[in-house]
């Protein structure tokens, strides 16, 4: 899935969200994907997670636009962690800023101490995860009202 032809790649930076309005921009990101274009969630796709002071928002800037989004937070006094609301918005696709965004979450929760990662992974995005070194765990399951694969990510592995 390259970059549309005659599309030029985007270019984005990824880090955790700093000011309230990267924070802002993070959530618009997955307003526009998970409310408004794949209608998985009626109003808003915000929760309690996002309120938990342990949780990281991590956002993909592309010159001073947030532009992509996914959050990680920690599963309970456990070593694993949780990743989930990956999102790029439809016209910065295919420029591997997915690809930017799932590995900075992997490095940042593996800083945190985290051992293992997991997500609940929209069936039509396995082959993606695969591509970064996830595997399949167990059987599809519904979650938040759509069919998803649960899979984990080793946290130890190299380069993280
Ligand atoms: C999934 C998503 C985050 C990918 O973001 P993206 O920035 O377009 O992905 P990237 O450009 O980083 O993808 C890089 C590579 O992954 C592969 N890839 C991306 N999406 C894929 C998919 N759904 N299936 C298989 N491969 C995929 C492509 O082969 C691409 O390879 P390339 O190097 O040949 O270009 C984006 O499509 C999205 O926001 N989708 C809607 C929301 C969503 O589904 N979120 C995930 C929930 S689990």
């Amino acid at each position: 899935m390259s970059a549309a032809p005659g599309r030029p790649r985007i270019q984005a930076t990824v880090r955790t969200a700093q000011t309230l309005a990267e924070r802002d921009g993070h959530f618009a990101v997955r307003q526009a994907v998970f409310v408004n274009d794949q209608r998985l969630f009626r109003e808003s796709d915000r929760d309690e997670i996002d309120d938990d002071p342990g949780t990281i928002h991590l956002v993909a800037d592309a010159g001073g636009l947030v532009v992509g989004a996914v959050r990680i937070y920690p599963l309970g006094a456990t070593n694993r962690w949780q990743g989930d609301r990956l999102a790029v918005l439809p016209d910065y696709r295919a420029s591997r800023v997915g690809v930017d965004l799932v590995q900075l979450a992997v490095r940042t929760a593996a800083r945190h101490g985290g051992l293992v990662m997991e997500a609940h992974v929209q069936v039509a995005n396995v082959p993606f995860f695969e591509s970064l070194g996830w595997q399949v765990q167990g059987p599809t399951e519904i979650y938040v009202a759509a069919l998803h694969q649960p899979m984990v990510c080793d946290l130890t592995g190299p380069g993280r």
